[in-house]
């Protein structure tokens, strides 16, 4: 994925997020509720990489959010996913989502220049510096009330990975956090490095995710407060940093024939079905402990929560679906991730209706796809 490239041709970058994780982003009760097997992940990934999404982003989760589905209860875990997916695909990017505070640097530094090597410089890392209070206690250790002291620890976990990869000779590293001796990592990544998200949210976690990533990841409310945050970012990262970073946000979709079909099955999934504790447990630790959502988001948001984990409802058919994304990419976003009920079958439709019509838009390019290549 080629920031530069991307920014300059305006082209939409499309995701699927949440995949690896039980239920997926919605937190429903159906039985037909994504159950995040093996199995499952791989048919979505060989679908998406053949249909020309552009990257696969997993949630690192370590306990489940309870509730009668224990939404996700059951996660794989993101860099074993990764390697495992670039090993059976051929086009895709595929990022791994990793927390600074539950892993060493030196050896994550090694798992993704494995990943990347499986892949052929198609892996990617989302850092995640931290905020699941509960997951900290499972860990045994304590999180950081101050986002001060959460981002300077993230900051040396990178310093140390990025160093491992550009570094030809042996390192000391002698900082807050880390003190490390005689460090070194071959081989490196395919290319050297790979492309980096991360989505903090306070100033501490803007400032990070500006001065380090290509790319934030920003939930919003929609595409008119989202213009002003991709606005607010992408000066943040120039004037501060002198870096250009692409902006990207979230998304649910339930995508039908007509506007009626999609709004009863979301009715369905995420009203009549919506396991509420769990989106209950979901919505009180986010408002604890991170600033991933505001406070009017977490006051007004509890279908949106049980629907798609607090994210952008693209509700409708194919033809409001694209309209509605092609706001988000005159906000000025690069991209934006998807989630499904089933991942599979309604990618499937995604992928025949809404995808032309972005290509016909101008919102994305004709793809290389895998029968071209
Ligand atoms: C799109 C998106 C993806 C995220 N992925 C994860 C994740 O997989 N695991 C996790 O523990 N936190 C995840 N987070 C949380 C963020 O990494 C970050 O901790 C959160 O936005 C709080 O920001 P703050 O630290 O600036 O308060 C995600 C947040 C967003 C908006």
């Amino acid at each position: 994925m080629n920031i530069e490239k991307i920014i300059s041709e305006k082209d939409f970058q499309l995701g699927i997020f949440s995949a690896n994780c039980s239920g997926g982003f919605a937190a429903t009760k159906i039985p037909e509720r994504w159950p995040a097997t093996w199995d499952d992940n791989v048919r979505l990934a060989q679908l998406a990489d053949e249909v020309g999404i552009d990257f696969l982003l997993p949630i690192s989760r370590w306990i489940g959010y309870g509730g009668e589905t224990d939404f996700h209860g059951s996660v794989l875990e993101p860099i074993s996913w990764a390697s495992g997916l670039l090993a059976l695909t051929k086009r895709i990017n595929v990022f791994s989502t990793v927390n600074t505070a539950f892993t060493h640097p030196v050896v994550v530094a090694k798992q993704l220049a494995t990943a990347d090597q499986i892949g052929h410089g198609r892996a990617g890392i989302n850092i995640v510096a931290g905020w699941n209070q509960p997951e900290y206690e499972t860990f045994g250790i304590d999180l950081p009330s101050d986002h001060n002291d959460r981002y300077a620890l993230a900051q040396e976990w990178w310093d140390v990975v990025s160093k491992i990869w550009i570094s030809q000779e042996r390192f000391d590293y002698d900082g807050k956090f880390y003190k490390l001796q005689h460090v070194e990592g071959m081989p490196k990544p395919y290319r050297g490095t790979i492309p980096v998200l991360n989505a903090g949210s306070s100033s501490q976690g803007r400032g990070f995710a500006t001065r380090n990533s290509n790319f934030v990841l920003t939930s919003v409310m929609g595409p008119e407060d989202g213009a002003e945050i991709v606005k607010t970012l992408t000066n943040l990262a120039k004037q501060k940093y002198q870096r250009n970073v692409g902006v990207f946000t979230i998304s649910h979709v339930v995508c039908r024939q007509t506007r009626k079909e999609a709004l009863d099955y979301l009715h369905y999934y995420a009203e009549e079905n919506a396991d509420w504790e769990a989106v209950d447990n979901l919505m009180r630790l986010q408002k604890l402990h991170a600033k991933s959502f505001t406070e009017e988001m977490l006051r007004t948001y509890r279908s949106r929560f049980a629907a798609g984990h607090g994210s952008i409802p693209l509700i409708g058919t194919p033809d409001e679906i694209a309209n509605e994304i092609r706001k988000f990419h005159e906000a000025g976003f690069s991209g934006m991730t998807l989630a499904f009920v089933d991942y599979v079958s309604e990618l499937e439709y995604f992928a025949q209706e809404v995808l032309p019509r972005l290509e016909r838009m101008g919102i994305r390019l004709p793809r290389l796809l895998k029968q071209e290549i």
